[in-house]
Formats: structure tokens, sequence, C-alpha cells
């Protein structure tokens, strides 16, 4: 991905993602991307960069989901961003936009934001409430456990299946990468 659209995505998101969760959600959400790119032969900074900005219109949509992506995607076209990091944005949305979503691309998108919540979630409960202290086998175990963290999506995660990584692997690969930038996640 050339540099000036990569120094661009920070300039996107703290335009209009404000400094709270929603923007550490995208920040932990472009570190699993990053760590997931390598196993797909895919670019570190074409896959980081989707997961930074996929929420953002969050704020623009959040009472209309049905646009949610789709203007993203008018924002991240008009910057000259490569369509296929557009289509794995609206893919993460594809329930509410009526689309498809069989990219790996796409799938992993839907997965690690899943997977963010999820591991924030486990940290938020240990007595250190650190990322540090988060352990893969634990996340796997409230996987399975619906009430825990319930606004995560469990079937976005399991698609990581389809596109090769088993659920263990992926939330591995999840938590090592959000322990990574723990600093700037604040856990
Ligand atoms: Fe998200």
């Amino acid at each position: 991905m050339d540099e000036r659209l990569l120094a661009r995505a920070r300039e996107l998101l703290n335009r209009h993602v404000p400094a709270d969760n929603l923007k550490k959600h995208c920040l932990a959400t472009e570190a699993i991307m990053r760590a997931l790119a390598p196993r797909f032969d895919a670019d570190p900074d074409l896959w980081g960069a989707a997961g930074l900005l996929h929420d953002l219109d969050y704020n623009e949509t959040k009472d209309d989901m049905a646009r949610h992506g789709d203007v993203t995607a008018g924002i991240l076209r008009e910057e000259g961003y490569p369509e296929e990091m557009i289509e794995a944005i609206r893919s993460h949305n594809a329930d509410n936009l009526g689309i498809e979503r069989t990219a790996p691309f796409g799938v992993a998108l839907a997965a690690a934001e899943s997977a963010t919540g999820l591991i924030a979630a486990m940290a938020l409960i240990l007595p250190s409430k650190k990322l540090a202290d988060v352990k893969t086998k634990s996340v796997v175990k409230r996987m399975k456990e619906t009430s825990f963290a319930r606004n995560v999506d469990r079937e976005d995660i399991r698609r990581a299946e389809q596109i090769g990584l088993g659920v263990r692997d992926f939330l591995d690969i999840g938590v090592k990468a959000m322990q990574g930038t723990a600093g700037e996640l604040g856990l």
C-alpha cells in the first residue's frame, strides 16, 4: 500500500472517530488484521488499514445500520484506497447491506473486529485488567459462554474456519496482536 494512503489512514481515523472506546476498537482491529495478513500472503499495511478504518462512519450511521460501511466506502473511494479494501469493509456489515461476505479479507475483518470485544472483555474481568495476563485458553472457553460479552458475535469469529484458521489459532493471533498494542489500547 502506498505511503501516502497509509499515513492518511491515521488522519482519517482522527477526523472521524473521537478518542474513545470506538477508536480503541479500531486500533485493536488494526493490530489483529496486521497479524493475520502474513497468513494469507496479504499486505499487512493494507489489512491493517482496513481494520483501522472499518468503522469510520459509525458515529454517522449507528442509528441507520443499512448505511454502515457504505458511507465509509464513499470516503475511501474518494481518497483512492484500493477497491479490495473497500469491499472488505463493506462486507463486515454484509447482513445489513444485503451483500455476501466470501473473500478471506472480509471474513478476517469481521472475525477480527468481533474478537477485539471478546479479548478486551476478558482482560477487564482479570484482577490486573491487563491484556498481558489474558490467556488464549480462557478466551476460547468464554467463546462458548454466550452470557459473557453477549454483544460479541461468536458466529463471525467461528467463520475464521471458512478461511482455514481454527478458532483457537485465530484467537491466539488476536490475543498476541492486542497484547502487542496494549499501551495504545490502555489495557
Ligand atoms: Fe467494528
